[in-house]
């Protein structure tokens, strides 16, 4: 797919309203997209799972209206929301050369999230996805060509990494690679792909809980922090270093092998922090509990054998990745040794999941 093969040609104007919905997940990546070029394109592959019970729900209702202006209120969780509105601006925007008929129809956009919105846990992946799918299916509405669900998915994720990058990862499950890659004959800077290798067994259900030890927000934005990757004294050697790993992780998926697993997965999420900490500005996303509690994973898997491991994103949060099997003794571990460092003690269960969902209504 070519980026002139995303714009819609022929569409029915006709159609007076309607309405859409979707619910689209979060994910985590196990290696980290940090570093882009313009018009949202990753210096580096990245991969993630994607999650099952971190969601946004969002309703698209479109009326037909006279004027060319963009015109669109959102709601956030029932109440009118103004703070939500320029990102969504600037994502109509970017977008409108593929969806023309953004400036035909006044859009309410009504959404929620299945986690609290203040728990530092970033809704742009399951926002943005959310919106896009909604996006694609009022396009399929008033669309004079049929476009097969495969086209569908990499329109809507493709519109969705215009959003915010990785939410192009957010579309489908249970594993998404996005960015050129030669281990991936199918990978796309444009849009992310469902992850078509052999998945071992011992991944089925892959556990996240995500220990919320900060739920402020964050001091440096991501848009910031990808900038900060120009011109950085290690970006190539990163860059190179992700393009490997993620050749790597293909064996891995395959064969099961958790002990390579955890050394591919730790060691991105500690990369990802150490470019912000050797950027120019250098900055430090990592509470002091974020260190406690990855020095207490450490001690338990010495202990235990166990296969839990860790993996951050861009902030303080955790998230904890462990095999199904392992979940009554992780979750006791958790409560007994890694819950004091969490704010108020508030943690999150989820799993891998497998993608984003039409609601009817
Ligand atoms: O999608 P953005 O621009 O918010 O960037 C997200 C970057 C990380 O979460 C740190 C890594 C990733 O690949 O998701």
């Amino acid at each position: 797919m070519r980026v002139e093969d995303f714009i819609l040609k022929n569409y029915n104007s006709g159609i007076e309203s309607g309405s859409v919905k979707w619910e689209s997940p979060s994910n985590i990546a196990l290696v980290k997209y940090w570093g882009k070029k313009e018009n949202q394109i990753p210096e580096n592959p990245s991969i993630s799972f994607t999650l099952s019970n971190c969601k946004t729900i969002t309703e698209l209702t479109f009326t037909k209206k006279q004027n060319k202006e963009f015109s669109f209120d959102v709601y956030f969780e029932g109440d009118k929301n103004e703070a939500f509105k320029p990102k969504i601006q600037t994502f109509f925007e970017r977008i409108e050369a593929y969806i023309p008929f953004l400036r035909d129809y006044h859009f309410k956009i009504e959404t929620s999230n299945t986690f609290p919105h203040s728990s530092g846990i970033a809704s742009s992946a399951s926002g943005m996805s959310a919106l896009s799918l909604c996006l694609m299916s009022i396009e399929r509405l008033l669309s004079e060509e049929k476009v097969s669900n495969e086209v569908f998915n990499q329109k809507a994720s493709f519109l969705a990494r215009l959003g915010s990058g990785s939410a192009c990862r957010s579309i489908e499950g249970e594993l998404v690679i996005w960015g050129e890659n030669e281990s991936f004959p199918d990978s796309s800077d444009l849009y992310g792909v469902k992850y078509a290798g052999d998945i071992h067994p011992n991944f089925k259900n892959y556990q996240d809980t995500i220990l919320l030890v900060d739920k402020g927000e964050k001091q440096v934005s991501s848009t910031v922090g990808h900038k900060l990757m120009y011109g950085h004294p290690f970006a190539k050697q990163r860059f190179t270093q992700a393009h490997d790993n993620l050749g790597k992780l293909k064996t891995i998926l395959a064969s099961g092998n958790l002990d390579e697993f955890i050394k591919i997965v730790e060691s991105e999420a500690l990369t990802l922090h150490a470019m912000m900490m050797t950027s120019m500005p250098y900055f430090i996303l990592m509470k002091p509990n974020t260190l406690q509690i990855i020095n207490k994973i450490w001690a338990y898997r010495e202990k235990t054998n166990s296969k839990i491991c860790f993996t951050l994103d861009a902030g303080a949060n955790v998230h904890v990745l462990y095999p199904e099997v392992e979940k009554e003794n992780i979750l006791e571990f958790i409560n007994n040794e890694l819950v004091s460092y969490c704010e108020n003690g508030h943690y999150i269960c989820d799993q891998i999941g497998f993608g984003a969902n039409q609601i009817e209504i």
